[in-house]
């Protein structure tokens, strides 16, 4: 079970944080960054903010991988980087276990492994993790649901998800935590199947759903934006309402500037966040071993739960009350 060491807050301090140049002296720092792929607003924004932190101007030498979502190749792409001999390797998981042989490979070669965002389940060969506590958005957006659906004296829930790349943690965290909440309460989960962290997946899902579930379902589940945006193309060409007050209730993770701005439209209820500016943090650990200490081993991004204010309701995640953030035209301004 993963024990939480460290709390941040990532949100403010991603944009405070400057990004120093590790190398005190000329030296330039290599770094190879093993990254899941392209399949998202949330992926574009992680992969800007590893390469503004890990920039030459910073004395850094980046070497960028687009996995482009396929195990093999990012196993791949981590031996090459073992092969260039870099000072430090990133990943991001794409699936959270069959890792233990490539990262013996790297503890073999000296190199420092980082793991962010996802994480590794069956091997704990690497320096740190920085990321996302996705049972937790999962919780959170389940209990939210519970709190809003009794405001709105709904009492009956027949839910469908779309879920996220299959065995990723996000998908893992996200379905354990939702569907934890769900028996909870005794509600009706339908049908779970993944569209893959893509719009195009969750589009694709969705009519599927509208054919097989027409007039069953009241609550839908996408695990990122990108799904929702699909999603909610498919439910426009099925006539089904969306949103507050309509036919469906569309719950949301990422919460990215497209995202929230359909929460202030009045489209997605509830937009649960997933906080991709994790590179400053990395670059700490970074700076850390560089100076021969130990870094933390756990690093968790700090998230908010947003929606507009008649969706904002109270609610506890194991007895610790949430807050929920309105999301405004500031909000969007700052976010990813
Ligand atoms: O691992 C983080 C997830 O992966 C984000 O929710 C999703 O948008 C991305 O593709």
């Amino acid at each position: 079970m993963r024990k939480l060491t460290t709390v941040l807050v990532a949100a403010m301090a991603a944009t405070l944080l400057p990004a120093m140049a590790v190398a005190a002296s000329d030296d330039v720092i290599s770094v190879g960054f093993a990254q899941v792929g392209h399949e998202s607003d949330w992926r574009t924004a992680s992969t800007k903010s590893c390469q503004d932190v890990f920039s030459t101007e910073n004395g850094y030498d980046l070497s960028f991988v687009d996995c482009d979502n396929d195990e093999a190749a990012q196993k791949e792409a981590v031996r090459s980087f073992i092969e260039q001999d870099v000072d430090y390797i990133i990943i991001d998981p794409i699936i959270a276990t069959g890792w233990d042989t490539v990262l013996t490979e790297c503890e073999d070669a000296g190199i420092p492994v980082i793991v962010i965002d996802r994480t590794i389940d069956d091997s704990d060969k690497y320096a740190a993790w920085v990321g996302s506590n996705f049972m937790t958005e999962g919780l959170a957006a389940g209990e939210w649901l519970k709190a809003y659906a009794d405001a709105q004296g709904i009492d009956e829930l027949n839910i469908l998800t779309i879920s996220g790349s299959t065995g990723s943690s996000a998908q893992i965290g996200r379905s354990d935590g939702f569907n934890e909440v769900a028996e909870k309460y005794g509600w009706n989960l339908l049908d779970e199947q993944t569209g893959d962290f893509t719009e195009a997946g969750g589009q694709e899902v969705m009519e599927n759903y509208c054919k097989s579930y027409e007039g069953q379902f009241n609550v839908v589940v996408c695990q990122n934006d990108n799904e929702a945006f699909g999603a909610m193309t498919a439910m426009d060409n099925a006539g089904v309402t969306y949103g507050p007050g309509n036919d469906v209730i569309l719950i949301s993770y990422d919460a990215c500037t497209a995202g929230l701005e359909d929460v202030k439209a009045g489209k997605i209820s509830a937009d649960f966040e997933c906080n991709p500016l994790a590179a400053p943090f990395v670059e700490e650990v970074i700076k850390t071993i560089a100076s021969g200490e130990e870094p933390e081993k756990e690093v968790y991004m700090v998230e908010h739960w947003y929606a507009l204010p008649d969706q904002i309701v109270d609610f506890e995640i194991n007895g610790e009350p949430q807050e929920m953030t309105e999301v405004t035209d500031e909000v969007i301004e700052a976010q990813y």
